[in-house]
């Protein structure tokens, strides 16, 4: 599940995460520094006028400001610059494209960072051509908010490797950093520097190209160098939680595993609720949730795939930390389950709520279970499909469902579905996805270390049993569901 903190941060989540700039994101000293080394590239008469400028408090240094943009305060106070410190790209493009990606969550254009980058170049230069713009902006908000921006649209991965590396090589001196950067910029990538300056057609500014360049950087070695779930890159989950993560193999191949284990009443239930072309395929429509939850429509389902537990808990606790953003409670992928299976309970009893739609609530249910379910990433799960079952999903469930009829699980599985209280049954869901996640998270964080063979090798037979896990659970609480001779499941809500 999008245990935001801890698990998944390799694969395309990835992709966001470097673009994605919550507070956390570059951090003060990648903004510090990048201004630094802009300083030293301003001519005299910018100089001058960034000089006059700046706020008192600066001191003359523009570097100074480079973070303000990110302050607690100016973030709250001007709660619309949120969009403007990222990009959102679309899960899996490995690309930026800037009428397709630049807008905030609302859709409105032009609200992300390059649009801001744009947006402040354009009220310093005009203020330069024409004084009566000097009155209408604030230039001193528009510089510090280019400053912080174009740190921002460079940003690739977080402030953890600069932290890191500051400790490491520079004895925490941020100046000495700096100055080590400089050299290189005069001597290693000396022939390049021309390039990165370079504009098409006369633009003051490219952050079209820039932003390109992190979306590939980032596309580039999201699979290889990051450490899912190390130290590095652990904070800005929370925003990341809206990408598809299990994804549509792991949802697959639960609900497969599930609708071989329905009994006549359950199958009979799913093939009536589902569209008559399907004939009772329930995997078909597994990852509908996910492919809906951005939609206008759906968009409040989208707090229902994740629980979001707190930094450093590694534990669960359903009051603490099942509720949206805005503290609602239930509303968290826990709280989803119980409630899409209490709906579902009403229709054996043949007294189904108007209210809600049964093809829905099973669909909800069906992908919860997946996500609840779910540890780190899709990578594991495309990675295994390619290196062992030649890319077919089936030979991968048949694998999967030989281990707990007939091999390494069979002993265990009767207590997987061991469940009175449904309430009870989640929390345990979701208390082992976190603990899995926790363990296995911060081991082997070794910063700068490649470690994909051996974090592959050791998260893969966590990741087949978990989906092993979330279907057998499936087909227990659907056999439950829709079976007159079950007792009811007892749901909160
Ligand atoms: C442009 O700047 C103004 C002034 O800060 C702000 O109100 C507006 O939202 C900005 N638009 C974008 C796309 O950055
Ligand atoms: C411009 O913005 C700065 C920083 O928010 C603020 O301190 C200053 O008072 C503003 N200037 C005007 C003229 O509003
Ligand atoms: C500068 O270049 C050297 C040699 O390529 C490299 O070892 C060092 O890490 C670079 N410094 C920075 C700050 O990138
Ligand atoms: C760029 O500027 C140069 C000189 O100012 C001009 O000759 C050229 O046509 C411009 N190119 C474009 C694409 O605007
Ligand atoms: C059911 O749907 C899944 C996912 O779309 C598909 O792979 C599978 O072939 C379908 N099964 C049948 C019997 O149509
Ligand atoms: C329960 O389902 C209904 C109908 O889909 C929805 O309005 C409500 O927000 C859901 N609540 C939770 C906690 O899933
Ligand atoms: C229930 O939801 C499904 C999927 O969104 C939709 O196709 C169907 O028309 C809905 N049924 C009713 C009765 O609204
Ligand atoms: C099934 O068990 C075998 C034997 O332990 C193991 O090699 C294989 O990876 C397992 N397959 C899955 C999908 O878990």
């Amino acid at each position: 599940m999008g245990l935001s903190k801890f698990s998944w941060v390799s694969g395309m989540a990835t992709v966001f995460l470097q673009l994605v700039t919550g507070s956390f994101g570059w951090g003060q000293h990648g903004h510090y520094v990048t201004c630094k080394i802009a300083e030293g590239y301003l001519t005299e008469n910018a100089m001058a006028v960034v000089k006059e400028l700046l706020p008192k408090s600066a001191e003359g240094e523009l570097a100074a400001v480079c973070s303000w943009a990110d302050l607690f305060a100016v973030r709250s106070h001007y709660y619309w610059s949120r969009a403007l410190h990222f990009v959102d790209t679309p899960d899996f493009r490995c690309n930026y494209d800037y009428a397709r990606d630049c807008h905030d969550s609302s859709g409105r254009k032009n609200r992300c960072v390059t649009g801001a980058t744009y947006n402040y170049t354009l009220q310093l230069m005009s203020a330069c051509q024409n004084s009566a713009s000097k009155s209408r902006y604030n230039l001193t908000e528009a510089l510090m908010f280019l400053s912080h921006f174009v740190g921002d649209v460079h940003q690739v991965w977080d402030t953890e490797i600069i932290d890191t590396a500051l400790k490491r090589f520079y004895g925490s001196d941020l100046n000495i950093m700096i100055e080590s950067m400089q050299k290189n910029i005069t001597e290693d990538w000396y022939n390049y520097v021309e390039s990165w300056e370079e504009c098409d057609a006369n633009c003051t500014v490219c952050p079209n190209s820039y932003a390109s360049e992190s979306v590939k950087l980032a596309c580039k070695y999201a699979y290889r160098n990051a450490t899912p779930g190390s130290v590095l890159g652990v904070y800005c989950l929370i925003l990341i939680a809206g990408v598809q993560a299990w994804s549509k193999e792991g949802h697959t191949i639960t609900c497969k595993i599930a609708q071989d284990l329905l009994e006549p009443e359950a199958l009979d239930a799913v093939k009536k609720l589902l569209p008559d072309n399907l004939n009772g395929n329930l995997s078909a429509l597994c990852v509908w949730p996910d492919q809906v939850r951005h939609w206008y429509k759906y968009r409040w389902t989208s707090p229902l795939h994740f629980i979001d537990t707190p930094d450093d808990s590694c534990s669960f606790n359903y009051k603490r930390d099942c509720h949206d953003q805005h503290g609602v409670e239930d509303m968290c992928v826990a709280g989803a389950i119980q409630n899409y299976t209490s709906q579902l309970q009403h229709y054996r009893e043949g007294t189904a709520d108007r209210r809600y739609n049964m093809t829905e609530a099973l669909l909800f249910l069906s992908h919860f279970m997946g996500d609840i379910h779910q540890v780190w990433d899709r990578e594991i799960i495309l990675t295994a499909l390619k290196d062992y079952y030649d890319n077919d999903v089936d030979l991968l469930q048949q694998d999967i469902v030989g281990n707990f009829t007939n091999g390494i699980w069979s002993d265990d599985v009767s207590h997987w579905t061991d469940c009175n209280s449904l309430h009870t049954c989640v929390t345990k869901y979701a208390t082992e996805s976190i603990n899995i996640a926790c363990k296995w998270g911060y081991k082997d964080a070794e910063p700068g270390v490649t470690l994909s063979d051996e974090y592959f090798n050791s998260r893969l037979p966590f990741v087949m049993k978990r989906i092993a896990q979330g279907g057998v659970r499936l087909a227990m609480i659907l056999n439950k569901v829709f079976n007159q001779g079950h007792e009811a499941m007892i749901a909160a809500t």
